[in-house]
């Protein structure tokens, strides 16, 4: 089979970043993906740092061969220890997974963040937290490093009875914050675990890589404007963006909507806020490649758990 170049690239070292893919399947319509998983070197989060960052060097090699327009690092680990370095080496986007704590931190009180080893050991993570704790003086962080917990997701995720929770930490938290992708998996197991809402991050991953692909298709025909920009921070687009870049013309229902409603069509709900619309449910049609040391199992996860 003939792969075709210029695609997007999803990286996870296993099954964590098939529900990133997910949640940019939702969003997107014609698009190539390319998912490599390397399941056979997984969980990375509790391997060395050089060698995490040598097996995503090996990766982006068969990105750069397959001349992807970007790659999300669908991957909390290996975005807190390679993403600034890729972005110097790449010229294509590069979109990061980072924990939702501020989104999170908001709302106050003690909020867990759930990591693996190497994410809560490395700098970019522990930044992060010291500038929300900064923003948000009434929310106590606790940062805890659930080893063991990936590697029991990729091993025992079709398993019904497996107790993951034996890797949680205890306690009540008013939140959890879910700072690796394949903890996403279980993200109604640990609701229920701690009886409080837990946040994930795909959402905003999803409308990054839209914006950014946004910006480059504008770049390209110079048609970029002041509210594209606008859209770089991961925010949806507006309605305006969508129709003056005709990328998103597909995701916008003709009528106009009524603020604050909810409105169905077979295909999609709007919700339009005072400040910006947002758009889910787009049915998915694109074309997903699975590669890596993880090709098989993944393809076969993503038909099980997903819809194509
Ligand atoms: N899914 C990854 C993350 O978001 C990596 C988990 C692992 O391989 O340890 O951190």
């Amino acid at each position: 089979m003939k792969i075709p170049v210029g695609g997007v690239a999803f990286l996870d070292s296993g099954v964590g970043g098939l529900t990133v893919l997910d949640a940019c399947q939702k969003i997107f319509k014609g698009e190539i993906f390319y998912y490599c998983g390397d399941n056979a070197r997984a969980p990375y989060g509790t391997l060395p740092p050089d060698l995490i960052r040598r097996y995503v060097e090996e990766s982006f090699l068969q990105f750069e061969k397959l001349q992807v327009k970007a790659v999300v690092l669908a991957c909390n680990t290996v975005t807190a220890l390679c993403i600034d370095d890729l972005r110097t080496k790449y010229s294509f986007p590069i979109i990061g997974a980072e924990p939702a704590i501020v989104s999170a931190a908001k709302g106050g009180g003690e909020v867990f963040v759930l990591t693996t080893r190497a994410t809560f050991n490395s700098l970019r993570f522990r930044e992060l937290c010291k500038r929300v704790a900064e923003k948000y003086p009434n929310t106590r962080l606790q940062l805890y490093s659930c080893d063991g917990l990936a590697g029991a997701v990729e091993e025992h995720l079709v398993d019904v009875i497996y107790d993951f929770t034996r890797f949680l930490p205890r306690g009540s938290p008013r939140a959890v914050v879910l700072g690796c992708t394949h903890y996403i998996y279980i993200k109604e197991r640990i609701a229920a675990f701690y009886g409080c809402e837990v946040f994930d991050g795909n959402d905003g991953i999803a409308w990054r890589l839209s914006a950014e692909l946004l910006r480059c298709q504008g770049n390209k025909s110079g048609q970029i404007s002041n509210s594209t920009q606008k859209s770089r921070d991961g925010r949806p687009p507006d309605e305006k963006d969508g129709k003056r870049i005709g990328i998103f013309n597909h995701f916008f229902p003709k009528k106009t909507h009524k603020k604050g409603k909810i409105q169905k069509t077979n295909k999609c709900s709007y919700i339009k806020t005072t400040k910006s619309l947002i758009i889910r449910g787009v049915a998915s049609k694109n074309e997903v490649y699975f590669l890596g040391s993880g090709a098989a199992k993944n393809k076969e996860f993503y038909e099980q758990m997903f819809t194509f």
